[in-house]
């Protein structure tokens, strides 16, 4: 049998997926690790970790199987975006990395916004945001001058792992894009913002389409996977456009939505579209002439385990969520704002909170649960809003994907909120799917990644959009009115970010 791999260095677990020809999950393995928050808002991980972890992951799907490395004709990498793995010129961990989630540096995203004004969100397709890579290069350098001092080369989390199993020093345009120092247009590093910035071209990667192949599998690689030296590995993407790929979001009309911890919206377009104000993410797509549009809420699902661990332990959401059901749309005039963690579309902002407005004496669990179900789907709307605000047309069809699209009410939520038909897939794998299929045109299956999708997911329609369409249109006004209002108070509670 011929598989191809795809590895996904996720923020909590290294995944790695074997598939077969016909696209076909045939066995995966996992190793977790945690990550570390040394002060409030920062956010670290050791890059050893997720080498150790590929291996462990590689190697036990393959066990699983019963393949071997022979059989392995392509691997594909994804994985956390963002990141800053630095090494030294030997090729050594300098420091921890700086993760996506980490919020240390709204200093830095203002000295970038004075240094390219309005060339900033021309160039790049993106205002800078604290979760992005650029604003912790400059964190480090300012605060951390001897470790800068030492830096050779600028690595995203899975192009780590990419160095580990094959040498090279190589990234995908997708993960690039997330940098905050990619010419988006042109599908390369932006020579303007690098000087702008005054970062060397050479500290970073050399750049490939996803399903181009950077390298082979070493001797030193193949000894702690148990692949074969000498497999070809393919760029992949940034976890967000290889999850795109694996639901085969790969041309205009077809939106990706992902409702795990955090939520995602994920446009394709067949041209650089960006936003004016920078607030949707304007990024590269894993697929070659292909860019996307995407909004990201941080607390989606996660609001609902929030909701249910804090104040119905012992139910099942499946208990939680049915008896929302016999709640009109709109909630009975109860609103639930989910900035459980801060917010970053359309509000970039760590310091936004939630809330339940409008509560009164009529108001009872159920109502609540409802309110959560519908306030993260007002804040995904609000994503597409900006989306289509900048021009790319309604979805045709949105394929969700992650735990909360389990639930039958929450799909009809979304398929009103958003307007239209929402659709699941055959796997469950996302973002190591993508990866896998991205292989899989590596590997030669495929002639293109489109050709991969086509040929490997299967979409089954859950929701469409009902009559409630009024009673949401009207909630959501109350909804957006909200934070502008709250902003304030939210910002009065806080402590300061310091550097
Ligand atoms: C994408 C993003 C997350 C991280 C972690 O912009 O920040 O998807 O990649 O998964």
């Amino acid at each position: 049998m011929s598989v191809v791999v795809g590895v996904d260095t996720s923020t909590t677990a290294t995944k790695a997926i074997l598939v077969d020809e016909a696209g076909a999950v045939v066995a995966t393995g996992a190793a977790e690790y945690g990550y570390d928050t040394p002060r409030p808002l920062w956010s670290e991980q050791d890059p050893g970790l997720w080498w150790e972890a590929t291996a462990a992951a590689i190697r036990s799907a393959l066990d699983t199987a019963g393949l071997r490395g022979a059989d392995v004709a392509a691997v594909g990498l994804t994985g956390q975006m963002h990141g800053a793995c630095l090494l030294d010129e030997a090729g050594d961990i300098v420091r921890p990395a700086l993760l996506w989630n980490d919020q240390r540096t709204a200093d830095q995203c203002g000295e970038i916004r004075r240094h390219l004004g309005d060339r900033l969100v021309a160039i790049t397709g993106n205002d800078a945001l604290t979760g992005f890579t650029a604003p912790k290069l400059l964190w480090v350098r300012t605060y951390e001058p001897a470790n800068w001092a030492q830096v050779a080369k600028v690595l995203l989390p899975k192009d780590y792992v990419r160095y580990r199993l094959t040498g090279d020093f190589a990234t995908d345009v997708a993960d690039g894009s997330g940098t905050l120092l990619f010419d988006v247009a042109a599908r390369t590093w932006s020579d303007e913002v690098l000087s702008a910035l005054e970062l060397e071209r050479e500290l970073f990667p050399a750049v490939y389409e996803g399903q181009e192949v950077t390298g082979e599998v070493s001797a030193d690689g193949a000894a702690a996977t148990g692949l074969v030296a000498g497999t070809p590995v393919v760029a992949g993407g940034g976890d967000q456009a290889a999850n795109a790929v694996g639901v085969g979001a790969v041309e205009t009309g077809i939106m990706a939505l992902s409702l795990g911890t955090s939520g995602v919206v994920f446009a394709v377009t067949d041209s650089p579209v960006v936003e004016a104000g920078g607030r949707v993410h304007s990024f590269c797509h894993a697929v070659p002439a292909r860019w996307h549009l995407m909004g990201v809420m941080l607390s989606a699902a996660g609001s609902l385990r929030w909701f249910r661990d804090s104040l119905a332990p012992d139910d099942t959401f499946d208990d939680l969520i049915e008896p929302a059901g016999t709640v009109s749309p709109g909630s009975d005039g109860l609103i639930f704002l989910p900035y459980l963690t801060g917010e970053r579309t359309p509000h970039p902002d760590p310091l936004a909170r939630g809330a339940f407005v409008g509560l009164t004496v009529r108001h009872d669990r159920r109502h609540m649960t409802r309110a959560v179900l519908e306030g993260v789907a007002f804040g995904l709307k609000d994503g597409l809003d900006l989306m289509v605000e900048a021009g790319i047309p309604p979805p045709r069809q949105i394929r969700a994907s992650g735990g909360g699209v389990r639930s039958p009410l929450w799909r009809q939520v979304l398929a009103d909120v958003l307007d239209s038909e929402i659709a699941t897939v055959n796997t469950s794998e996302g973002a190591a799917y993508g990866a896998a299929l991205l292989a899989s045109v590596g590997a030669g299956w495929h002639s293109t990644v489109a050709n991969a999708t086509a040929a490997s997911v299967t979409v089954v329609p859950v929701a469409t959009p009902g009559n409630a369409a009024a009673a949401y249109a009207d909630a959501h006004a109350r909804y957006r009115d909200l934070y502008p209002a709250l902003a304030p108070i939210f910002h009065a509670s806080q402590p300061p970010i310091g550097g």
